[in-house]
């Protein structure tokens, strides 16, 4: 059966956190479509709720009420095993600060998505070798985060996301820790992922980068204020 053209929609989705005596609603009625193939930045002001939908898309949280729907089904009917499974195999996430282990090489950081498989040894580092050739970083396989700089970390960070060929990749300021030409070349690799098919969500400060992405969606206090349509060739 061919592929939906909706990957992904929220209906209403409200997070309501509560620390002390203060009520904060992280997200507010936020709703949103996206199909596939899409390359989408996400913007608005510093505790806008940004993270908190990027935790919520990718399953690391769930919504205080609200509908979220991924590939058609219901995530809220899934227990917690059932989410991390599909996060495993459908959501691959890069964040600001890389988050790689900092004893383990470039591959060894690459192939643990596939620890939690029952990919043999073998299989998990020729997969690790195959997404670093992907990001431009074959030759620094064998090489600890230490060793390599931020856009290697980097990019080492989305051969990690890229493992188990996602279907969507989540990012939250994947260039916000490095120089602005770094960051165009991680945005570069970005558009070739999008171009191969992944549909992308890029959180970002920087309207220069948001112009590089097809469609933006804007947050102020949790709740969206602009969302530019998808772009038609996607509608079509
Ligand atoms: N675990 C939590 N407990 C209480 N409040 C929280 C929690 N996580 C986030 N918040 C609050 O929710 C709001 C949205 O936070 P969020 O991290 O989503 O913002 P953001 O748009 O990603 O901001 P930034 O651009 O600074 O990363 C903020 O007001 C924040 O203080
Ligand atoms: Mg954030």
């Amino acid at each position: 059966m061919a592929a939906q053209p909706v990957l992904l929609q929220t209906r209403a989705l409200c997070k309501r956190y509560f620390a002390g005596d203060t009520v904060v609603d992280a997200l507010a009625d936020a709703s949103l479509q996206i199909e596939r193939g899409e390359y989408v930045a996400v913007m608005g002001p510093s505790g806008s709720g940004k993270s908190t939908l990027m935790n919520v898309l990718g399953f690391l949280d769930r919504p205080t009420t609200g509908d979220y729907l991924f590939d058609g089904e219901n995530t809220a009917t899934m227990n917690p095993d059932q989410l991390a499974a599909l996060r495993n195999r459908s959501i691959g996430f890069v964040f600001q600060s890389f988050n790689l282990l900092p004893r383990q090489t470039a591959a060894g950081n690459v192939a643990l998505p596939l620890l939690y498989s029952s990919v043999p040894r073998r299989e998990r580092q020729a997969r690790a070798l195959a997404a670093l050739q992907r990001v431009g970083l074959a030759d620094r396989a064998h090489h600890l985060p230490s060793q390599l700089s931020g856009g290697q970390n980097q990019r080492v960070a989305i051969a990690r996301a890229l493992v188990n060929a996602p279907e969507l990749l989540l990012a939250d300021e994947p260039t916000g820790a490095l120089d602005s030409v770094t960051g165009a070349e991680i945005m570069d690799l970005f558009a070739e992922l999008n171009d191969s098919g992944i549909t992308v969500i890029i959180v970002t400060h920087d309207e220069t980068i948001a112009r590089r992405t097809k469609r933006v969606i804007r947050f102020l206090d949790g709740r969206i204020v602009a969302d530019s349509a998808p772009p038609a060739e996607l509608r079509a």
